[in-house]
């Protein structure tokens, strides 16, 4: 069911910041931030060729990303995001095999579907899943 890596998110109370380290300390291309507001995050991806990584920084009062900084101030890995062909029908799949999701599918930052997981079913770690079209 699960395809490729299709990103690693790194949450940065800094974005300016975080996007000079990766474009002129590192020499990554890093593509302009962009501001999701249904997720609460303003995004800037670092395209690496075979994956990417995404910076986020909180946007809004609500934003997830806001409470995972005040427990990490330096920032850190937040999640990452595998690539299925259908989010809807793997949802369907993984809670049959007791998996719990995070909310429902939303439009993620490439225009296309998303999930989170819940960590505590997924070894710890918060898994994002993104529709492959
Ligand atoms: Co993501």
């Amino acid at each position: 069911m699960i395809g490729r890596l299709n990103h690693i998110a790194i949450a940065v109370p800094d974005l300016d910041q975080a996007v000079r380290f990766y474009r002129d300390v590192m020499g990554g291309h890093v593509l302009e931030a962009e501001d999701l507001p249904e997720h609460g995050v303003t995004t800037a991806f670092v395209d690496l060729g075979n994956t990417k990584l995404e910076l986020l920084y909180p946007l809004g009062e609500a934003s997830p990303i806001a409470k995972f900084l005040e427990k990490n101030p330096s920032g850190g890995i937040h999640h990452f995001c595998l690539e299925v062909d259908d989010v809807t029908a793997a949802s369907h799949v993984l809670q049959e095999k007791g998996i719990r999701l995070l909310g429902e599918p939303k439009i993620g930052a490439h225009g296309k579907p998303v999930i989170f997981l819940h960590p505590k079913d997924c070894l710890g770690c918060l898994v994002e899943l993104e529709a492959l079209n």
